[in-house]
């Protein structure tokens, strides 16, 4: 395993992470009730018990009275499991039944933080390899697999030098999926996609297996749009009802190319016919809703939204990463994509994810450098110009250290800003932010 360099070739100055929060305010907590999500009912007062998110993932903690059943509905449906309540605090008395750790899939492995073992500066040329390599296999297998051949020993090799990326630095992956701009965008998001659902399966400590077929179906996902007709799958157009049709069978397809392939996880198949049903329902092709959709399915729909919304096209600037997740969080979740899943999607790339240029509170400006899991809205930022406009000696600010006293007012288009993340995070030439 690499080690970490002491030295900084950028001659980037780091200001020391300080010691973690302790994790629970033990003098806070007495007279505090432990419950069940399911337990909360209007009236009731939550508490901020200072506990830390990456230790209790599932525990609601944004403080403030339960006004309504409807509120409270929506805390379990975004996931969460348990809360501190305040029965002081509280308008009645409650009977409350006091949290009992059950048995959940879901909690089965801790998140996995990714903390960077080697720097970002050090890592992009060889995630720019890996997922240049990527991308070109794409183009070929969607090639081949018109004229029947499909070869799909080299995708393991792929996944596992895209984790092996993932493990050292991810923050140099993610932001070549953000930042990097190939000719086909088709291709590149087979590989976005794929990087997204692999570190999805990672981050929820799931097991080797599930990481692997998460990524291949991920990788996989749009292969049936290599048998689509170039003039319905290209047309500039609005499509007929008719093309829309044969359109939106690509995932029936992809999914009979692969799904008698010996040996093959079950789960690659399903996730690519499921990646277009809707969570309410109304989806394609099969307008299931709910349980009856794969979580892998689920999970390649998270990723492709995500990625579609953040491209940049011909046609149309991709949006922030920040009004990306957030579209999807107001407009999406519950109807779209599965509420648990994007909750945790969007804790795990952070509120501003990295690539994203930011106007901190003192009206500095910088780029988001590194993404802290456990405090998602506190990432770590490079600034690189100060309030009134002047450049700055580039600075990397960890905004969750305790004694950090910037926090980020506002997350604009890098044009807007007139700032280009790729230098700053020192991407590779093709990156764009370079010309
Ligand atoms: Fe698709």
């Amino acid at each position: 395993m690499p080690e970490i360099k002491k030295e900084n070739p950028k001659g980037i100055h780091h200001i020391p992470v300080s010691k973690l929060k302790p994790d629970m305010h033990k003098e806070n907590m007495r007279g505090l009730r432990h419950v069940h999500v399911a337990e909360l009912k209007p009236g009731m007062y939550v508490v901020d018990a200072g506990i830390t998110w990456a230790s209790r993932p599932y525990l609601y903690m944004k403080e403030g009275l339960v006004a309504t059943e409807e509120q409270a509905r929506r805390i379990a449906d975004e996931g969460y499991l348990e809360a501190y309540i305040d029965p002081a605090r509280s308008t009645r008395d409650f009977e409350v039944t006091p949290f009992k750790e059950t048995f959940n899939l879901e909690r089965a492995g801790e998140p996995y933080l990714f903390k960077p073992r080697v720097p970002l500066a050090e890592e992009v040329s060889a995630a720019a390899e890996v997922h240049d390599d990527t991308v070109g296999y794409v183009r070929n297998f969607m090639d081949d697999i018109r004229t029947g051949k499909l070869d799909m020993s080299p995708a393991f090799d792929f996944m596992g030098k895209i984790m092996e990326s993932m493990e050292r630095n991810v923050n140099a992956m993610l932001s070549l999926c953000r930042l990097r701009r190939v000719d086909s965008y088709t291709y590149m998001h087979c590989v976005n996609v794929s990087v997204f659902t692999s570190m999805f399966a990672r981050y929820q400590g799931m097991s080797e297996k599930e990481v692997l077929s998460l990524g291949l179906s991920g990788l996989f996902h749009d292969l049936g749009k290599a048998l689509i007709p170039a003039q319905i799958l290209n047309a500039p157009r609005k499509l007929s009802p008719q093309e829309r049709l044969i359109m939106n069978s690509h995932p029936t397809l992809g999914y009979e190319q692969i799904k008698d392939i010996q040996g093959i996880i079950p789960e690659v198949p399903l996730g690519m016919l499921h990646h277009h049903e809707k969570y309410n329902g109304g989806g394609y092709p099969s307008s299931l809703s709910g349980d009856a959709i794969s979580k892998t399915g689920y999970i390649i729909a998270l990723a492709d939204v995500y990625d579609a919304l953040t491209s940049r096209r011909v046609y149309k600037d991709g949006m922030t990463p920040h009004q990306a997740l957030g579209i999807m969080y107001e407009e999406m979740l519950g109807k779209d994509l599965h509420p648990e899943l994007l909750n945790k999607f969007i804790k795990m790339l952070g509120v501003y994810p990295i690539g994203s240029v930011v106007e901190m509170s003192d009206g500095s400006w910088g780029v988001v450098s590194g993404c802290n899991v456990n405090a998602p809205i506190r990432p770590v930022v490079t600034l690189i110009r100060d309030a009134k406009g002047h450049a700055l000696p580039e600075t990397e600010v960890d905004l969750s250290a305790a004694d950090a006293r910037l926090s980020i007012k506002r997350c604009v288009p890098a044009e807007t800003a007139d700032i280009k993340p790729a230098q700053v995070l020192h991407l590779p030439p093709g990156v764009p932010g370079h010309d």
